[in-house]
């Protein structure tokens, strides 16, 4: 298996219940870690840019005012296997659905304010961590 990096948002509703150290120890626990990290309020540009390949779903217009409706962590994380793994770690994006011990399900309140936010793919990670992190904010 080869180590990756993927990108992670800790979404409002985490930064407001101050869940972030609590996210981060199941991400740190599992082998994950944190190579960059900055806690930042997105714009309604950013987070416009962030999800534009959602533009036309019936949930964007909720999804971007939740995402900037306060404060969130975005994260490089680094592992074996780092998408894949986080995506596991993560749970399903409805937290009806998520499995015992994810992210989601120990954390999320609803489809919506569901915690965080993981790339699906290495070539959309590459994408999202350039969109947040220059280079030299990394360091493994
Ligand atoms: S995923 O994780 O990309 O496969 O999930 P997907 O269902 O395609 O959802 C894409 C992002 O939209 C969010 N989402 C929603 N937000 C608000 N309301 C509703 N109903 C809703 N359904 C999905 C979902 O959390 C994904 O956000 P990110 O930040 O990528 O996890």
């Amino acid at each position: 298996m080869a180590t990756e990096q993927t990108f992670s948002i800790l979404k409002p509703d985490a930064t407001r219940r101050n869940l972030t150290g609590a996210i981060n120890a199941v991400y740190e626990k599992a082998g994950l870690r944190i190579v960059a990290q900055k806690r930042i309020q997105m714009s309604q540009a950013m987070a416009e840019t962030f999800y534009g390949v959602h533009k036309e779903r019936p949930f964007f217009k909720d999804l971007v005012s939740f995402m900037i409706s306060g404060p969130v962590v975005v994260q490089v994380l680094e592992g074996e296997n780092a998408v894949a793994h986080h995506r596991e770690l993560m749970g399903a994006t409805n937290p009806a659905n998520a499995a015992e011990g994810t992210v989601r399900k120990l954390f999320a309140e609803s489809i919506e304010a569901n915690s965080v936010h993981g790339s699906d793919s290495l070539e959309n990670a590459a994408i999202e961590i350039a969109y947040f992190f220059a280079g030299s904010e990394i360091v493994g």
